[in-house]
């Protein structure tokens, strides 16, 4: 017999020629509940600059990210509580600077969880803390000495999560991939139940499954109290201990990838192969979105970019058409299908029920130079192009087609194939067909509501503007933050002094003043950066108000370091203490002394200081006289500018002005 005639004896069977055969078949029981796959805003101040954006550039950034059947839909959406320390990208303020101070309008987190709500009132929230306010640890540079006291200050934020804003905290974690400590865990999960929050599930312990999983199967209790076991990079695989405990078991931090078609397909291979390898049900990616300077450490490792403000310039990049394959077509509470996900010729695939007749099949076949993530390495491994027969059994058996989405991943934007749909797919006789080709992904689904809703082309890329003032004269903020400011160490806040005679009522305040439970090595210096890295020649001048005798302030230009790396900048800075000295250094941390001298500057008086850089010399001014010139500086060449305190101590600024090129 020839070949044709087979095939046309078998009819839809030929397509089974040559191909991977897998079995999709809800008769055999459902597998684990999928939990959701969401993003991180914080850890640290990821979302900084998105708040100012100018409308509608600012809510069409939010819908890509959250709403709906829209862009990147997200299930999940994972917050800093900030803890007034650097905690990656900057600091994040706490609603308790003080143990006396309670506020739950600082920074944006509450904000953008609300503007998320908004979008998709199912959207579950994260809190996590990746520092604490000092006095949470009386002094020592650690959490868990006293439990209740971080209990409180961590059941606060839920509750007033709710008081002050309607939101509901789903999930809380521990700290940010340092200790954890079990009693503290144990009297986190009572108190939540005492306060009536039992709902809010406990995530521990957000850095490798070992050792809190052992811990776990060790101490009963400690099991009892923890919900979820959150790896970080788990590079998709997981641990039989963490298996053995019995929890769910997520990602709850992964990607961390520069945003470009390789970080797509990073993100693309560990949203399958999460839960393939490793039985993980949830994924969440840092950041959300890259609203941060981009010379900060980990720059665009966003799922999308966000972080020119002052030109309302933004990008869709491929991470949020990547993320649309599997949230657009299924929800926390769905299952997975139980089989095997391991594509014959590489690559992988999910299936997913609603349980009420629903399927979604993600397939990706992502090659190893296309999805390598930031961490952990990638092992090599091959792909290759092949035939896949999905054979449709139970209450799929009847399905006729399914709405095929697209996507193929090139090494340029412009080159790739971005989540198409390509219509309904037929199926012969329960049987799905597919020729799969390399760095792929398809959806195919039942759910018709997927949807690829661009808005028109926002403004051009601009650089920061050239000139830039703010006198602070804000009657009713939107934040707690100036525009721009990215905070890197203390927390520098709008501040209103309503005895002042006139000049000076509204202001910007350092207002951190104790060393925080620290995430990294923070500076002892706070410092607030603003403006464009590339920046050569400066004028800065800006006024500043001392409010105590062991204090001191500096602006700054060509500072060189953020985020992570803040202890460490460089650039010039120039200071003036309360005791009548000043000091030009080529460090923040004032190691590099160019200069110094007599100033006469006191505390609780108004200062005008003026940094005047210009090619290699430097010269400065006070109350708009000469105090020092031709100081000779030769590195850094650039950098952004900065104001700031010698230490943690209370320090008012205002009439910020940059003149730079
Ligand atoms: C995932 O769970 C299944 C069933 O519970 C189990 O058979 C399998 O070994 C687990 N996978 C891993 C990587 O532990
Ligand atoms: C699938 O989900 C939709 C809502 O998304 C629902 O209306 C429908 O009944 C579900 N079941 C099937 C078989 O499509
Ligand atoms: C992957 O990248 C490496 C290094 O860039 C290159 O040598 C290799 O040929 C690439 N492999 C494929 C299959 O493209
Ligand atoms: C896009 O594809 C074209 C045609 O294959 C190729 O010449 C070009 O180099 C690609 N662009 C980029 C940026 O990779
Ligand atoms: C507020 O202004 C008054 C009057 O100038 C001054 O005495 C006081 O120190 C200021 N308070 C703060 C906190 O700046
Ligand atoms: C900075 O100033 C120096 C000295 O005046 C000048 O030579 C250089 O062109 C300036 N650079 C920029 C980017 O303005
Ligand atoms: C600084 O340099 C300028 C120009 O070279 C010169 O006129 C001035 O006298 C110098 N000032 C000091 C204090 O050396």
């Amino acid at each position: 017999m020839r070949l044709w005639s087979l095939v046309w004896l078998l009819g839809c069977r030929a397509a089974a020629w040559r191909s991977g055969n897998y079995w999709l078949d809800d008769a055999v029981g459902l597998g684990p509940q999928f939990d959701g796959i969401g993003a991180i805003s914080g850890g640290g101040a990821t979302s900084r600059l998105l708040v100012d954006y100018p409308e509608p550039y600012r809510s069409q950034i939010l819908d890509y990210l959250f709403m709906p059947n829209f862009g990147a839909s997200l299930h999940i959406l994972k917050v800093e509580i900030g803890g007034d320390a650097q905690s990656t990208d900057g600091t994040e303020p706490s609603h308790m600077h003080y143990e006396n101070d309670e506020n739950y309008f600082r920074g944006y987190e509450w904000w953008l969880m609300k503007e998320a709500k908004k979008r998709n009132p199912s959207i579950k929230l994260i809190g996590l803390p990746w520092a604490f306010p000092g006095w949470i640890g009386r002094g020592k540079n650690w959490p868990y000495d006293y439990p209740d006291v971080t209990t409180y200050y961590i059941v606060s934020w839920i509750i007033g999560a709710k008081r002050f804003h309607d939101l509901d905290i789903d999930y809380i974690g521990i700290w940010n991939e340092r200790s954890f400590n079990s009693k503290y865990i144990k009297i986190l999960r009572y108190t939540l139940d005492k306060q009536e929050l039992q709902r809010v599930r406990i995530i521990a312990s957000d850095d490798l499954w070992e050792p809190i999983s052992f811990n776990m199967l060790v101490d009963s209790e400690l099991r009892e109290a923890v919900d979820i076991i959150g790896a970080h990079y788990p590079g998709t695989t997981t641990v039989k201990t963490a298996q053995l405990t019995l929890k769910k078991l997520w990602a709850s931090e992964d990607y961390s990838t520069f945003n470009n078609e390789v970080g797509a397909g990073c993100w693309a291979r560990i949203l399958n192969q999460n839960y393939v390898n490793g039985n993980m049900t949830a994924t969440i990616a840092w950041n959300l979105v890259a609203s941060y300077y981009e010379e900060m450490p980990f720059g665009r490792c966003g799922l999308m970019t966000a972080q020119e403000p002052w030109s309302g310039h933004y990008t869709v990049n491929s991470p949020i058409w990547v993320t649309a394959h599997t949230t657009q077509f299924t929800q926390p509470g769905w299952y997975y299908l139980r089989v095997d996900g391991h594509l014959e010729k590489g690559g992988s695939f999910v299936a997913l029920t609603d349980g009420l007749g629903n399927l979604t099949i993600i397939i990706e076949t992502m090659t190893h130079n296309h999805s390598k993530c930031i961490r952990p390495p990638l092992f090599p491994y091959t792909v290759s192009p092949q035939k896949a027969v999905f054979y449709l059994k139970g209450s799929f058996s009847k399905l006729k087609s399914l709405q095929m989405w697209y996507s193929k991943l090139e090494f340029s934007t412009a080159n790739s194939t971005l989540f198409q749909s390509l219509g309904p797919k037929n199926i012969c006789e329960g049987m799905l067909t597919l020729n799969l080709g390399l760095d792929e992904i398809y959806t195919l689904t039942t759910v018709t509501t997927g949807h690829k809703s661009p808005f028109s082309e926002p403004p051009p890329s601009q650089p920061f503007p050239f000139t830039y003032k703010d006198d602070f004269n804000i009657r009713n903020p939107p934040f707690s933050e100036a525009p721009y400011f990215a905070d890197q160490t203390g927390v520098f806040e709008y501040f209103i002094n309503a005895s002042d005679p006139g000049e000076h009522v509204f202001t910007l305040r350092q207002v951190v003043t104790q060393r925080p439970i620290t995430w990294v090595i923070d500076a002892k210096n706070t410092v607030s950066t603003i403006g464009n890295y590339k920046w050569i020649n400066f004028t800065i001048t800006c006024d500043i108000y001392i409010e105590s005798n062991k204090g001191g302030a500096f602006i700054a230009g060509r500072v060189n370091k953020g985020g992570i790396y803040t202890a460490i900048a460089e650039g010039i800075f120039f200071w003036v203490f309360p005791d009548g000295t000043y000091q030009v250094t080529g460090d923040l941390a004032g190691n590099k002394i160019l200069m110094k001298g007599l100033s006469g500057v006191r505390a609780n008086r108004w200062h005008t200081l003026t940094l005047i850089l210009k090619g290699s010399s430097a010269s400065g001014m006070l109350n708009g006289y000469p105090l020092w010139e031709n100081v000779t500086t030769k590195s850094p060449e650039n950098g952004w500018a900065a104001i700031g305190t010698h230490s943690f101590e209370l320090t008012q600024f205002d009439n910020f002005h940059v003149q730079a090129s």
